[in-house]
């Protein structure tokens, strides 16, 4: 489907925000070093590097790393609410997922990467926390060849979760659309969610430089793609749009829930490519990720948008799905929670 509505016929409410708004501020901060408890007891945090927890100080990896040196690995970002970590099996089979499509045969299975995930968020006495599994080829010689390395390195950083600030949500961020275009989905296929990061590292690039927070970014034939950590959504003409898997863009966890939500609220919804015509002309438009949920977008490029009933409702619903799912997970006692 095709909007290509002339610009000039948009009305849009204009928002206007601070410069603050436009700095990055991203919800986990890595240099924490030690946590406090609050009652004066300060705890190292802890990394868990292949096979357990070390201090921070003490995670690291060899310079040798093929992670390091070429990109050569994967990973997977999970939030974590009131200690239960949220689609847990749906973010470990991406994982596993983009390992397969890389030939990188994983070093824990399935119930061993839980138990050390829980074990991490145990050691570092975390209850609402952002985690990141990391899983690069291994050290070894210099060279491309796989078979260089023996063995993959297996990282866990779980941090404190910091919440994107309130205004974001209230107001809705900042976007432009990157000069940078998509990776070509049949040169690196965006499905594997790589340590290769990039093509969207230099459309983040130039979303600093234009005091943007986010990029969106087009594909080769112009159509929208994604943000460089978040899938898109726009809604227009009582339709919620958002682009296909077709257009080279991650399957996001939360896009596919997002989607299932529009539809039990009752929105019509439309997978399709669609031009940046297609997206000024919307009435509202919105982000999505695991760790910010449902962002509002105010601006993208020179077009404005107001904070929609649309968002405000998919973002409740799926506050509300967040909360039924820890409920039922807590509710299924202990051994679920690995401990
Ligand atoms: C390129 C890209 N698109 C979309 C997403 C959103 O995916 P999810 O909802 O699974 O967090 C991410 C998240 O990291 C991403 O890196």
């Amino acid at each position: 489907m095709r909007f290509d509505a002339a610009l000039s016929n948009i009305s849009k409410k204009s928002i206007s925000f601070g410069k603050s708004l436009l700095s990055t501020i991203e919800p986990f901060d890595t240099d924490d070093k030690v946590k406090s408890t609050g009652n004066g007891i300060i705890l190292p945090m802890y990394v868990y590097v292949n096979n357990r927890p070390v201090p921070k100080a003490e995670a690291v990896v060899s310079v040798f790393d093929h992670g390091f040196l070429y990109g050569d690995g994967v990973y997977e970002t999970l939030r974590v609410y009131d200690r239960v970590v949220f689609m847990l099996d749906e973010h470990l089979g991406r994982l596993y997922r983009s390992a397969s499509l890389i030939r990188l045969t994983m070093p824990k299975n399935f119930d061993q990467i839980k138990a050390a995930l829980y074990e991490t968020l145990d050691v570092n006495s975390l209850e609402n926390a952002y985690v990141r599994i990391t899983i690069s080829r291994g050290h070894g010689p210099i060279g491309l060849d796989p078979d260089l390395c023996k063995e993959p390195t297996f990282v866990i950083i779980a941090e404190d979760m910091k919440d994107y600030p309130q205004s974001y949500y209230e107001k809705g961020i900042k976007t432009v659309i990157a000069q940078t275009k998509r990776n070509l989905k049949d040169a690196l296929n965006p499905q594997i969610k790589s340590l290769n990061f990039l093509n969207n590292i230099l459309a983040k690039i130039e979303a600093k430089e234009k005091e943007a927070y986010e990029s969106i970014m087009v594909n080769a034939s112009e159509h929208i793609a994604e943000g460089t950590i978040s899938n898109i959504f726009f809604y227009r003409d009582d339709i919620l749009c958002t682009p296909s898997i077709a257009c080279g863009i991650l399957d996001g966890i939360t896009r596919r829930l997002i989607l299932d939500l529009a539809v039990r609220e009752g929105l019509t919804v439309r997978e399709g490519e669609f031009t940046r015509n297609d997206l000024f002309a919307a009435d509202e438009v919105f982000l999505t990720n695991t760790t910010m949920e449902v962002m509002p977008v105010c601006k993208v490029d020179a077009v404005r948008y107001g904070v929609g009933s649309v968002a405000k409702l998919l973002r409740k619903v799926y506050r509300d799905e967040v909360r039924t799912y820890v409920e039922s997970i807590k509710g299924s006692g202990p051994s679920l929670l690995g401990i």
